[in-house]
């Protein structure tokens, strides 16, 4: 790590553009704990236009940690619904009764107590220390890494392990002990509006006259690519029942249901929560679905059964898995019994409040409203992806 003589000066600069031009969120109100782990949880690995209507319903229905604390899990989920990485959910409320029966319902104050909470590492306890309590901790994620990368011209990997560990020194060294909170928060601005992967907006840049990548022309060149990890095609069918009255059945999220009930391979894509019969295909995909259909009692296994009428395709990303959605429609006059699923209405799924499912689970009930297609012709809707 170079030493700094400018360090008076940089500090001066980022401090001073952060209070012109910070934007206004929604976390910034004011220096509650509790609001500022909420937004540093749902912003990991999602956008912040994509968090700030989450953010606000989640807290107008949880505004303090015993609220969170004491809900019906369930209905944390159903406030995530659709932002994706549920496990992130999932151990917001077991930190929130971590701190309700161990630190009397107050987030705790020293990085130590802060990091033996579930979903908190040390990024998301430097963080909420800084921000919240104004502790001299310096955060480093990879919107930050790639600012300083950027100062001090750092080649390679930024996640090697030695490296991130110097990231780690030079964040350490720069951050101003004066005012940990607004530096933390300039230096994750800076990343999001000014210093960011492609197209940095340099003549932007507060700091720009201290920054050696720009000086020797590296900008667009670090941080380097790091490889990703390969592709992996995955094809799923899914079973949308409909009765007359245009309600639908859904499975329990696996960790709930009877080990048959749900395909083992498709359990870990459906983030546990309520799901259409789904199952992993490789050929025929309607006979393998009626199969399995069969196999959990949805369909009788004799009789005249209820055709399955292909619906338009969709298409699905969970991190590596690339995903075909090969939904079907199964009219019936009377949804099957099964113990422990769930009949709700099919609208409802679609506009997102009443059921804890995935947006993969959305995309198929959204596909079920629209006209079938005629078989060997499923359409394949264009690509989007999410989590
Ligand atoms: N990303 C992570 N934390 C953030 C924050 N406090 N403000 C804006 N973007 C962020």
């Amino acid at each position: 790590m170079p030493q700094r003589r400018d360090l008076a000066e940089i500090r001066k600069q980022l401090l001073g553009w952060f209070r012109k031009y910070r934007r206004e969120l929604p976390w910034r109100l004011n220096k509650d704990p509790y609001r500022i782990w909420l937004s540093e949880i749902m912003l990991q690995q999602t956008r912040v236009a994509a968090v700030i209507p989450y953010y606000e319903r989640f807290l107008e229905r949880f505004p303090n940690i015993r609220a969170l604390a004491e809900a019906p899990e369930e209905e944390v989920l159903r406030l995530w619904s659709g932002l994706g990485y549920y496990s992130r959910a999932r151990n917001l409320q077991r930190a929130a009764q971590q701190i309700v029966s161990t630190h009397c319902g107050e987030f705790p104050r020293t990085a130590d107590e802060a990091l033996a909470l579930p979903g908190i590492g040390s990024y998301t306890a430097a963080a909420i220390l800084s921000i919240a309590f104004g502790a001299e901790h310096a955060v480093l994620d990879g919107n930050v890494a790639r600012v300083l990368a950027r100062l001090d011209a750092v080649e390679g990997d930024l996640r090697e392990n030695g490296r991130w560990r110097s990231l780690q020194a030079s964040a350490d060294a720069l951050l101003d002990p004066k005012s940990p909170s607004d530096w933390n928060e300039a230096m994750m601005e800076l990343g999001a509006m000014i210093c960011t992967p492609r197209a940095p907006r340099c003549l932007l840049c507060p700091v720009a006259e201290f920054c050696r990548a720009r000086q020797l022309g590296l900008t667009e060149a670090i941080p380097e690519k790091h490889k990703k990890r390969a592709t992996v095609e995955i094809t799923l069918a899914a079973a949308v029942f409909l009765d007359t009255r245009g309600r639908t059945l859904l499975l329990p999220p696996p960790h709930q249901a009877r080990k048959h009930a749900t395909d083992e391979y498709v359990a870990p894509l459906i983030s546990k929560m309520w799901h259409f019969p789904t199952i992993a295909v490789r050929e025929d995909s309607a006979a393998e679905l009626e199969k399995f259909l069969a196999r959990i009692g949805a369909l009788p296994a004799s009789k005249a059964k209820p055709t399955l009428e292909p619906l338009t395709r969709a298409r699905h990303t969970v991190t590596y898995r690339a995903i075909r959605l090969l939904p079907y429609r199964v009219r019936v006059s009377r949804l099957p019994r099964i113990t422990g699923t769930k009949c709700v209405l099919l609208g409802e799924l679609v506009s997102r409040s009443s059921v804890a499912a995935s947006n993969l689970t959305r995309k198929i009930a959204q596909a079920a409203l629209e006209e079938p297609v005629p078989a060997g012709k499923q359409r394949l809707r264009a690509a989007n992806s999410s989590r």
